[in-house]
């Protein structure tokens, strides 16, 4: 297989889909592996360390496209890269398609074989290949949101931590899942009080296990989402409805109920935001006030500590990634159920049920499309 490795060009995206290591370890499976100069140097990886590792370096992101048989990414691919997209082409990379329409006619019209990190599964139902980035942006939520509560940011002025004297602040967290409980460990940490939300009773009680009496969980309906939000200085949004568009648990009208200068930090906000006022920002300018209540929702949070990141991704996406050049497309689908529910998009039909739904649009059995 030759394999293409393209610099990220989303706005302040750092990351890098391959390590120079991982790039020896492709070459060592016998694959070729072509980079696109200076791809890996937002990550502190120079392209000399991938020629060492065996990969051939190309002065273009077009060169790589045109070459390669199988496109190692990050993020989706954005609009200028719709150009390079073709048939017969594996792009195996983060895609979020429930919230991104162009990006799916875009693929099913190119034929595109796109794998997406965040669908492949393991034997134990979770995602592997997000879980790493939910890790670093459950870390990053509630430091991000408690810089923004500071006035100098339109903040109410709180310090998490309180002083003696003076109470701690309140984080609600709504969605319990990986995002959710790394945020948990940090607001815990900074000394807030703590309230985490979730459907699942199971993970609640799994929380409750290991934080006791040092936060308060809830289950996830209108009224108790409503309740806590009115009391907290930072809401942390962390559900997933895996392949679909995230729900709004909290609409315009909610922020009514908030205290003005609150931070909402949306992390949710790549598969469209589960508050309704939710809009993507940038690392560039990550906030916004709606309603007198601050926004904070980029969209690619981990691009902001990429040399963390690059190692935390790379090290879940080179095993699959290994699997799918050497078995080809159709033999990594037709051997391996976890990266068949990778398989998003396939010779121009949509072959991941949840994206088919949202935008109406036929499903076709990973199995029959390739
Ligand atoms: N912005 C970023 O940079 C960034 C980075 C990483 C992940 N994310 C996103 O963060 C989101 C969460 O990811 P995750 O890995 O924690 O997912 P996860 O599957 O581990 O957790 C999601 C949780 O949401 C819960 N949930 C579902 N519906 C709910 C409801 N109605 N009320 C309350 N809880 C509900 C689920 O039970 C689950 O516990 C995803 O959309 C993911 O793509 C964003």
């Amino acid at each position: 297989m030759i394999v293409g490795l393209v610099k990220e060009i989303k706005n302040q995206e750092s990351r890098v889909g391959l390590t120079p290591s991982g790039t020896a370890a492709y070459v060592a499976a016998g694959h070729k592996v072509l980079i696109e100069t200076h791809a890996g140097e937002g990550s502190g990886f120079a392209d000399g360390e991938y020629q060492s590792a065996g990969g051939q370096i190309l002065p273009s992101a077009g060169d790589v496209w045109d070459a390669a048989q199988m496109i190692v990414k990050v993020k989706e691919p954005v609009e200028s890269e719709y150009a390079y997209l073709k048939e017969n082409q594996i792009v195996y990379t983060y895609l979020h398609l429930a919230a991104d329409k162009p990006l799916t006619d875009a693929l099913l019209k190119a034929k595109t074989q796109a794998l997406a990190y965040e669908t492949i599964t393991d034997a134990s139902g979770a995602l592997p290949c997000l879980a790493p980035m939910s890790t670093i942006a459950g870390r990053m939520a509630v430091a991000e949101g408690a810089k923004y509560l500071e006035t100098t940011f339109g903040g109410r002025g709180v310090l998490l931590a309180g002083v003696p004297g003076v109470e701690q602040g309140k984080v609600v967290i709504i969605g319990a899942g990986t995002v959710g409980m790394e945020a948990c460990k940090i607001a815990v940490g900074l000394g807030a009080q703590v309230t985490i939300i979730d459907i699942n009773l199971k993970r609640l009680a799994y929380l409750d296990d290991i934080f006791g009496n040092k936060i308060q969980t809830l289950y996830s309906t209108p009224a108790n989402i409503r309740a806590a939000i009115s009391e907290a200085d930072i809401v942390v949004g962390a559900v997933l409805i895996p392949g679909k568009k995230a729900p709004h648990l909290v609409e315009k009208a909610d922020l009514a109920f908030m205290k003005k200068g609150s931070v909402l930090v949306d992390v949710a906000v790549d598969q469209g935001g589960c508050f309704e006022t939710t809009r993507a920002t940038t690392h560039q300018e990550p906030t916004f006030i709606d309603s007198g209540i601050v926004h904070y929702c980029v969209a690619n949070m981990p691009g902001a500590v990429a040399r963390t990141a690059t190692l935390a991704l790379t090290n879940t996406t080179l095993t699959p990634g290994l699997k799918i050049a050497s078995r080809g497309i159709a033999g990594a689908v037709r051997t391996d159920e976890h990266l068949r529910n990778g398989l998003n998009t396939c010779n121009g039909y949509c072959t991941y049920k949840g994206v088919a739904e949202t935008f109406g649009i036929p499903y076709v059995s990973a199995l029959e499309a390739v």
